[in-house]
């Protein structure tokens, strides 16, 4: 069998991610691909430090992207900083919370489940009351935006009483990061991790990390080496660290690293809080779209992500058949319904480079024809 090139056509991805790669970040990926160690590769990897820290609102040396997707930088977190025996508070609220849980029992550590309502945010009190019981504790995680559901948790909040009980904590921004407000200094976050593919609008694939001093030193103290030898920072620090010279690792990947260079140089000359607005002032666009045709969301207001749309479902409707309707007539995808919430709603996203009008306006045109 001969098989040609792959082409794929031209879609509007309005789902949970990826979201639209600006055409600047493609051609960004197409330049000439240089050596991992080439003395103008490495000061590109320093500018990337620095836009990262930018993005995240951090000081943090360690400020790095994972060579690997969300999941890595999700693994990088809990790798690193559960030992054997660590009892971690999860607080759990969608998939990615279910996903931090396995994460904890693979690297050893004892899962603390703080459960609420898939749609709504994590409640700071049963966290208060988790850590009361457990004093032992020793890390406290959560997602700061459900993929999932469409939920936003108060992350400050959160973060707060964790300290409060001198716990590390672990934050989950893959659909936060440039879309909503975050401020890893401001909000004392001890190891963060996200994704290039949502509100950064990069292609997917690399995983942003930060990790404050506290959660170094506990990296730097453990009495078991970290399990995964790939994602030990003790090793990945020597490649990307700050200080002398670099040394090898892992060959990194040296043209998705220019396009994450450019997503980040976007975000800058848009401005972060500007990307915030961006995001909110479409979302509420598209909410007055998708309430005027009868539809409703399945996260209460004050709790709603911007980026992320849950819509409920109307009895009756194939949902399925929607969904395929504007892929194939419109070439807009938009995300089907994750774990509990499968075949109940539709996940509409206003990520990065489509969070815009013109795309508001496609898919409540598109929907409103799919739906008759
Ligand atoms: C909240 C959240 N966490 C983690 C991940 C995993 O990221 P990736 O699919 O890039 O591995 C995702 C992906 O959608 C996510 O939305």
């Amino acid at each position: 069998m001969t098989v040609s090139s792959f082409v794929p056509p031209v879609r509007t991805l309005m789902g949970p991610g990826p979201s639209d790669v600006h055409p600047r970040i493609l051609s960004a990926l197409a330049r000439p691909t240089i050596g991992h160690l080439d003395p103008l590769f490495v000061a590109m990897m320093d500018e990337m430090k620095v836009l990262l820290q930018y993005a995240f609102k951090t000081q943090n040396q360690l400020t790095i992207p994972v060579s690997a997707p969300g999941s890595a930088g999700m693994e990088t977190c809990f790798a690193n900083l559960v030992e054997p025996g660590d009892k971690v508070i999860v607080c759990q609220n969608g998939v990615f919370g279910g996903r931090m849980k396995e994460n904890v029992e693979r690297t050893g550590g004892v899962a603390v489940m703080v459960e609420d309502a898939w749609g709504a945010a994590v409640d700071p009190d049963k966290l208060r009351d988790a850590l009361k019981a457990n004093p032992d504790a020793k890390i406290v995680a959560f997602v700061h935006a459900e993929t999932s559901t469409g939920a936003s948790s108060d992350a400050k909040l959160l973060c707060e009483i964790a300290r409060e009980h001198e716990c590390l904590s672990i934050v989950d921004a893959v659909t936060s990061l440039g879309g909503t407000p975050l401020e890893v200094d401001a909000w004392g976050i001890d190891a963060i991790y996200s994704g290039t593919q949502k509100c950064l609008s990069c292609t997917p694939g690399l995983s942003p990390v930060s990790f404050s001093d506290k959660a170094i030193e506990k990296v730097k103290g453990r009495k078991q080496k970290v399990q995964s030898w790939f994602l030990d920072l003790n090793l990945v620090m020597g490649y990307w660290g700050g200080e002398g010279k670099r040394t090898y690792h892992h060959t990194a990947p040296v043209n998705a690293l220019y396009g994450l260079h450019e997503a980040l140089v976007m975000l800058q000359e848009e401005g972060l809080e500007n990307s915030w607005a961006r995001h909110a002032a479409n979302h509420k666009a598209l909410r007055a779209g998708i309430e005027a045709m009868g539809l409703s969301f399945v996260v209460k207001e004050k709790d709603r992500l911007p980026q992320l749309n849950s819509v409920t479902i109307p009895e009756g409707v194939d949902e399925a058949k929607v969904r395929s309707t504007l892929l194939n007539k419109f070439n807009l995808e938009i995300g089907a319904g994750l774990g509990a919430l499968a075949g109940k709603v539709w996940r509409i996203g206003l990520m990065g480079a489509s969070a815009t009008p013109h795309n508001v306006d496609l898919c409540i045109g598109a929907l409103r024809e799919a739906l008759g």
